[in-house]
C-alpha cells in the first residue's frame, strides 16, 4: 500500500495492522516480555507459580481477583466450588445447548443461557461443568456430579471421569495456572471491550469464548496433536515442508509477543516430564515428549529458512497438546480446557477495566468511497 500523503497519525495506524504494538491498557495482572521469553502472571513468575501441590489454580485466581478489583475476594475457594454444585443442578434445561457438536459451541451455548447473570465466581465455576457435562452428553453418557471439596483441577477430571490420579491433577492445575493470564491476548481484549461499555460479567466471557475459539488464538493444540500423530512413525520434515507447500501455518508455532521460545512451553516440558517420572508405567509420555522435540526442532529449522526475520518458535500450544493427552483430556476438549484456566484472567481483566470507567472504542480509517 502507499503510504505517502497520509498523515503521520494514518501512517501509524496503518502500520500497526493488527494492533502489533499498540498498548491499549495498563494493567497489575500479566506482564509478556516477548525478548526475554518470560512470563509474570501476579506478580511471579509463571515457571515459579506451578511447583506446589494442587490447588494453585485457586491461588492464582486469588491474586489475579484482588489485583483486578483491587480487594481480595472472599471466601474463594468455598464459592468457586458451590458455584460447581449450582451450575449441576442447572444442567436440565440447557438440554440442546449442551449437546451442540463443537465443544465450544456447546460452552459458549451453555454458560450464555445457563450463567446469565451470575457474578464472577459463578460463571467461573460452571465452566468446568458444562465442558465435562457437554462432553459426557454427547459420548452418550450421564453427566458426573462435582464434588466441591476438590480443586478446580482434580474435580473437572473426576466430572469427566478420568481415572483418580494426583500427579495429573498437580498436572493439569499446572496447565490451568500457567494460561490462567497473558497480557492483552485476542480473548482478553475482547471481554475488556464488552467490559468497557458496562455490560455484565457473562457476556464479557462469552466474547473471550468467542475469541478463544480461533485457530490462531486458543484452537492450535488440537491440530498439535494431529501433526505429531502424522509425523510419529515418520522423518517430519518432509510432513513439515508439505503442509508449509500448501500454504498452511504450522500449529504452535509462532507469537505475535515472544521473538524466543514461549516460557510456557519450558512449563509444560517440566510437568510432563516430572509425570513421565511419576507414571514409569508409561512408556508413552516419555516418547511422545522426544517425539514433540524432533518436530519443533524441524519445524524451527524450517520456518526460519522461510522466514528469517521472523523467529517462530514453538508456542504455549505445541506442549499443551501433549500435557493435556498425558493428563488424559480428550483432544477434542482442549480449547474449552484453556478457556477454564483463562477465564481467571478475563474475570480479573474485566474488573480492571471497570475501574478505569473508559469506554474503548477505536477508530478506523476509512478506505471506501465516498458521494461525488
Ligand atoms: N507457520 C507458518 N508460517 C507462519 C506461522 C506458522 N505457525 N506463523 C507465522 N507465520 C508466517 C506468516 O505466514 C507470515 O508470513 P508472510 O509475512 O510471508 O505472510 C509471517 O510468518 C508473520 O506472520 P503474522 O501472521 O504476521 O504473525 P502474527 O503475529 O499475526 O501471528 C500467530 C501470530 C500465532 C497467529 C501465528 O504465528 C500463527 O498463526 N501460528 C499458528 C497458530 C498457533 O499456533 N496459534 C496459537 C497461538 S498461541
Amino acid at each position: 500500500m502507499d503510504l505517502m500523503g497520509l498523515s503521520a497519525g494514518d501512517r501509524a495506524a496503518t502500520q500497526a495492522s493488527g494492533l502489533e504494538g499498540v498498548v491499549v491498557a495498563e494493567t497489575r495482572l500479566s506482564h509478556v516480555d516477548g525478548e526475554r521469553g518470560q512470563l509474570f502472571i501476579a506478580g511471579a513468575r509463571a515457571e515459579d507459580l506451578t511447583l506446589s501441590e494442587p490447588g494453585q489454580f485457586e491461588a492464582v485466581l486469588e491474586r489475579l481477583l484482588e489485583l483486578g478489583a483491587g480487594e481480595p475476594p472472599a471466601r474463594l475457594r468455598e464459592r468457586l466450588a458451590q458455584a460447581r454444585v449450582a451450575a449441576f443442578a442447572r444442567l436440565e434445561p440447557l438440554g440442546y445447548a449442551l449437546t451442540l457438536p463443537d465443544p465450544m459451541d456447546a460452552l459458549l451455548a451453555a454458560s450464555t443461557q445457563g450463567s446469565a447473570g451470575s457474578d464472577a465466581l459463578g460463571v467461573l465455576g460452571a465452566l468446568p461443568v458444562y465442558v465435562a457435562a457437554s462432553a459426557r452428553l454427547r459420548a452418550g453418557q450421564a453427566p458426573i456430579a462435582p464434588d466441591a471439596a476438590r480443586f478446580t483441577a482434580e474435580d473437572f477430571m473426576s466430572m469427566l471421569g478420568l481415572p483418580e490420579s494426583r500427579a495429573r491433577a498437580r498436572a493439569l492445575d499446572a496447565y490451568l495456572v500457567t494460561v490462567s493470564d497473558h497480557g492483552l491476548n485476542a480473548s482478553t481484549f475482547a471481554a475488556r471491550v464488552v467490559a468497557s461499555t458496562g455490560s455484565d460479567v457473562m457476556p464479557c466471557i462469552a466474547a473471550g469464548l468467542g475469541a478463544l475459539k480461533g485457530p490462531l488464538h486458543g484452537g492450535a493444540p488440537g491440530p498439535v496433536l494431529d501433526m505429531l500423530d502424522a509425523t510419529m512413525n515418520t522423518e517430519p520434515r518432509a510432513w513439515l515442508e508439505g503442509e508449509l507447500s500448501a500454504g498452511r501455518r504450522i500449529m504452535g508455532m509462532g507469537h505475535r509477543i515472544y521473538r524466543v521460545r514461549d516460557p510456557r512451553a519450558f512449563v509444560f516440558e517440566r510437568a510432563l516430564a516430572r509425570l513421565a517420572e511419576e507414571e514409569q508405567a508409561n512408556s508413552q509420555i516419555a516418547a511422545r515428549l522426544a517425539h514433540a522435540r524432533r518436530v519443533e526442532q524441524a519445524a524451527e529449522v524450517l520456518l526460519a529458512a522461510r522466514h528469517p526475520d521472523r523467529p517462530l518458535r514453538a508456542n504455549v500450544e505445541f506442549y499443551t497438546a501433549l500435557l493435556l493427552e498425558a493428563v488424559g483430556i480428550p483432544r477434542a476438549l482442549f480449547t474449552a480446557t484453556f478457556a477454564v484456566g483463562r477465564c481467571a484472567g478475563w474475570l480479573a481483566h474485566i474488573e480492571e477495566q471497570r475501574r478505569t470507567g473508559r469506554l474503548i472504542r477505536p477508530a478506523a480509517r476509512y478506505v471506501g468511497q465516498l458521494p461525488d
